[in-house]
Order: structure tokens, then sequence, then C-alpha cells
């Protein structure tokens, strides 16, 4: 037996037991005739000692000792003279008797610690020494955690986890596929899954009725923060059910997450219209963690024109920050830059300061009398203390994205964002279509088999950018977590939003042909939705990124740097394939 017990569940009351563990050298600590090792494992540290008085061949072995050998260790449980009341186990600590080196080991990279002096690329090419570590394996344990209690609440739900092909075939909405050669059909591709979408209709046409799946999903788009091109979706469907069902359905999984992961009691989500959304917050996932509502102001502004800029805006918005007079010009200076940066692309910003006895001090003085300057304060329902920032633009969606920025940044700044602090909502009736200036045309806003509101299905033929789509998305903390919809299940309409979407009905026939043909032999009105996995993690584990709780991740250029992915393939790999490679 290499071991009895683990590094972290020794204590007081096991004085004077005689245990073996096993585990890795952390840190060797050399005090004249003592010496010090804490040895750990998956479940915490435990202190070693070597007395050079009481055994001196075991302390000069455990002196020849370096970080991370793998070893094992018998002895004796001893209450400690210095105790360590940080660790679980720093009560006591293991008079060794007999010392086994199982494995040694070269140095490592970086330190195996909390506080790592580990780049992050150095860190990513030795992802297995960074898993290593506390802070990444808790991680790991957390998303274990979470995938468990999502499989026991939708099991007791009744729900049947069904496992979908990974080589699939090409779909042209969405993101970029990537895509996988066929050897046995020369000139022939099969495309890795954006999502299960259609397969996991086509198990509601057989009868599943509720079908669920922890899987893999693959697009090849630009990664951000929350973005990997690889990623795991809790991926959900219903049939027979109605929006308010799947609502239903999984704000309580939700919320048994919250409960049974973090003890958090979380209230009946609020609902916000994508249309209240876009107005209030300039977001479809607005973060309701703090109010800081945008307030129109174009009809004030017009009423009394003066200011150039604000005289021939199509929008002026702003942002009321509660307390936030105190801002120096350094500070609003600072923010100023941060809306004008490229990728927010502001022309600049318009501050307003509530001062204790009530009038408003702002950037604009010169071009608005107090009293104008009073009606802006009452407009925000600002108090003295309080900082009013406003924006304008000629394009009223632009401008709102910028202000959104602007609003989560000042957010951030007076630590109203605090990761601890959970607000979701659902935001609903997204538009079935967004315009696609790259492409000029409609395209779908979540997926092409989502349905129409049945009260818009009559502006399809007149005005389809109108229609709104009976299409919901889960946000945490201006988080999309998950998204979803009630499908289409009459062919007659799918064949109509295919339509829209600019393909023909050839072309809707060859790519779609297998759902649009499964659907005329009796399809269940059906819908559901899916949780990015990853997301909901680093949600719960308060990260800025999804990486970190992926145990091998991509990097930003999508590249797996410890196993050298992706890379070059054998020449008679490629001409198995019949494929050339033109180099660049
Ligand atoms: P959607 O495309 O909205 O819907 O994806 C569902 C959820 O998956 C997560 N997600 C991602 N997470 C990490 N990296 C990515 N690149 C990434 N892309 C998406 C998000 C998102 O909310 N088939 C539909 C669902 C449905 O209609 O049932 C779908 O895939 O958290």
């Amino acid at each position: 037996m290499y071991r009895n017990k683990t590094c972290g569940e020794l204590r007081l009351a096991d004085a004077g037991k005689t245990v073996t563990l096993a585990g890795w050298v952390q840190r060797v600590r050399k005090m004249g005739g003592m010496t010090f090792i804490d040895l750990r494992d998956r479940y915490g540290i435990t202190q070693l000692s070597f007395d050079e008085g009481a055994n001196a061949d075991i302390f000069a072995e455990a002196n020849k000792l370096g970080r991370e050998y793998v070893i094992q260790a018998t002895g004796v449980v001893k209450e400690r003279y210095s105790k360590n009341l940080q660790l679980p186990t720093g009560e006591i600590e293991i008079e060794v008797t007999t010392l086994t080196v199982l494995n040694p080991a070269i140095t490592p990279p970086f330190t195996i610690e909390d506080e790592t002096d580990g780049g992050d690329d150095i860190r990513m090419k030795y992802r297995y020494l960074d898993l290593r570590r506390n802070a990444v394996r808790k991680n790991l344990e957390l998303r274990h955690k979470m995938a468990f209690e999502v499989r026991r609440y939708l099991d007791e739900q009744g729900f049947l986890e069904v496992e979908t092909p990974v080589l699939v075939n090409s779909t042209p909405e969405g993101a970029r596929d990537f895509i996988v050669p066929s050897r046995m059909n020369s000139g022939q591709f099969y495309a890795l899954p954006q999502s299960p979408q259609t397969l996991k209709q086509l198990l509601m046409v057989s009868g599943f009725d509720r079908y669920f799946q922890i899987v893999k999903c693959f697009r090849d788009e630009d990664l951000r923060a929350d973005r990997q091109p690889e990623f795991t979706q809790i991926d959900c469907e219903m049939s027979f059910v109605e929006q308010e069902d799947i609502l239903q359905m999984f704000e309580g999984m939700s919320r048994h997450l919250f409960k049974s992961i973090l003890g958090i009691d979380i209230p009946a989500l609020p609902r916000m219209t994508w249309a209240d959304a876009m107005k209030y917050y300039g977001s479809d996932k607005p973060d309701t963690r703090f109010d800081m509502r945008f307030v129109e102001l174009h009809d004030l502004f017009h009423s009394h024109p003066g200011f150039g800029v604000f005289d021939g805006a199509a929008y002026i918005g702003g942002i009321c920050a509660k307390g936030a007079a105190s801002y120096t010009r350094k500070q609003l200076d600072a923010l100023t830059d941060f809306v004008r940066r490229p990728q927010i692309g502001a022309k600049g910003m318009v501050y307003a300061r509530v001062e204790q006895d009530g009038c408003v001090k702002s950037s604009v003085d010169k071009f608005y009398s107090q009293e104008v300057l009073q009606q802006l304060k009452e407009k925000m329902q600002a108090e003295a203390g309080d900082l009013i920032l406003i924006l304008s633009g000629d394009d009223a969606m632009r401008t709102r994205k910028q202000l959104c920025e602007l609003r989560l940044e000042t957010g951030r700044q007076l630590g109203l964002r605090d990761p601890k602090k959970f607000s979701l909502l659902w935001v609903i009736d997204f538009p079935m279509y967004e315009w696609s200036d790259e492409e000029q045309r409609l395209m779908a806003m979540h997926h092409p088999f989502t349905s129409p509101k049945p009260e818009d299905i009559p502006l399809l033929d007149t005005d389809p950018a109108a229609v709104r789509a009976n299409a919901y998305d889960m946000v945490i903390n201006g988080v999309e977590v998950g998204g979803g919809s009630i499908r289409i299940h009459d062919a007659k309409l799918q064949e109509k939003v295919f339509e829209i979407l600019g393909f023909t009905p050839e072309q809707a026939q060859t790519k779609f042909g297998f759902l649009m043909n499964a659907f005329k032999y009796g399809a269940p009105p059906h819908g559901g939705l899916a949780y990015g996995l990853d997301r909901f993690v680093s949600l719960f584990a308060g990260l800025d990124s999804i990486r970190d709780c992926i145990a091998f991740p991509k990097n930003n250029q999508g590249r797996d740097v410890m196993l050298g992915a992706p890379g070059l393939v054998d020449q008679s790999q490629l001409d198995e394939l019949k494929i050339a490679v033109i180099a660049h």
C-alpha cells in the first residue's frame, strides 16, 4: 500500500498514530539539526519533520530531496511546537521513520505555489505542473461538482443524457466550422459541431422528450476571455413545452446550483425584454449587480440648443454615478480617454457634478444655464455628491454600446461589480434577425430554427427585421451564461424563415433537408437552451477568464502550446487524404 492517509486529513486528534503518506515535495526547510518538508497531494499539505538527533540516516536522506520529488513517508503523528493555523493540518507534523523516493524530479520551471513566479506562457506550456497548484486544481474540483449537480437535477426532472456525434456536417449559419477531411470520401469533409442543435431537435422528433448532454462544442471564432474554440455546453431540449416551461425548468436548475454549491438562495429571476436591455443598459447582457441605468437626454438638450455636439446628435444618454462627484479632473480625463479608445470609439464625454449645495457644475457650463442643468439633475435623479456622465452620437445603437462600456468601467471603479455578489435575469423577446453589413443580408440572431413570436408571424412578409423571437438568454453579472429558444416545428414556417435568410429552396434542402423532412413525420412542439459550462464555472469561481477552469485550454492564438497543436502532419497522411498544402 502506497499510503493509508492523504496529506489533507490528519488533525490533532490523530496524534500518536503511525501513518503512511505519499505525495510531492513542495518545500524543504533546513534548520540546523532539523529539516521540515511540506508534502503535497490533491487533498492538502502535511509537514514532515526529520530530527538529526533522532535518526541521522533519514535526516541525511531528507536533505537530499528536491522540489517535486515523489516520496512516500511513514511516521508518527505529533503535535507541532509552532502551529500554522492557516492550514487544516497545521497543528500536527509527521516524525518520519521510513522515507522512500518513489521518483525524483527535475526542478520545475516555476514554483508550484498559490502565488507562483511563472508567467502565463510558461504555465500553459507546463500545464500539468500548473494543475498541481491549489488555485487551478480547485477550479477543476468546482467544475466537477457543478457538472455533477447539473446531472443530478436534470436526472431528477426526467432528462436523459444522450451522446450525439462529433463528426457531423457543416452548417452555414453561426461561427466558422472546424472541418475534418474524410479519407474514405475523398474531397469531402466533416465538421465538428458548433452545438448539437439539429441533432437534439431530431431526438425530439424521435420522442425522447427531455434530453440533455454535457458536450464539447467547437467554433472557429476570435478568442476572448469568455471564449474558447472548444468549450462545453450543458445542452438541453424539451418537447411539448412553451417558453414559460423552459424558463421555469432552468431557473430551477440555476437555483439548485447556487444553493447546492455556494449555499446561496437566488430569488425568482427578473425578466427584461431585449429592447429594454438595450435601452437601459446598451447591452443584451446587462450587469444588473448595480443600477446606473441609462437616461435618455435628447429631448432635454434638443429643446435647449447651444452645444453643437449635442444639438446634432441622434442619441444623448447619461448615467448617474452615486457619490462620485469627488472624482478628480485626472480621473475624469482618464474616463474620457477610456471611451475614446478605438475599441470603444466615442468622440468625447460630458460630465456634471452635483455639488453639496445642489448646484450643478459641468464641463458644458458655458452652453447651458443652471436652470437647464437643474433639469438634467432631475431627469437623472441625481443628488448632492453624484456625478453625471453623458455620451452622444449619430448612431443610437453604437452610442448605447459606448455608454454601456462607460457604465461598466465606472461600476468597476466604484467597486460595484463584486464577483461574490450574483445578479441573475432572463433577457427575452430577442429580435429574430439582425442585419449583417458584411453579408448584406438578414442573419438569424439566435439560429435559423428559432420560432418567431406567434403574434409577429405576419410581419415575416412585411417587416422581417421587426419580428421578435421566442428566444431567451440567462444573464449573470453581465455574462451570457445560457441561451435558447422555442423551435419552429412546422416545415412550412421553417421554409419561410430560410427564405428570409436568403437560402433558395434547393440550398435549404441541401443543408437542412434532413431536419425539414424529419419534421414531416410528426415533430412535437419543442424548445430548449444551452448553458456554457465554462462560463458558469468561472462565474462561480470568480475568475476573469474561462481558461482557468479548463484543464487544458487554448491560448489566444487558438494554440495548445503544451501539445504543440495545431501542428504539421506527415506528407503520407496528407497524401492519403489527397490534400495538397500550399505553403504561405
Ligand atoms: P449559443 O450559441 O447561445 O446557443 O451557445 C450557448 C452558450 O454557450 C456558451 N458559449 C461559449 N462558451 C465558451 N466559448 C465559446 N466560444 C462559446 N460560445 C458559446 C455561452 C452561450 O450562452 N444551440 C444553441 C442553444 C439552443 O438554442 O438550445 C446554442 O449553441 O454561454
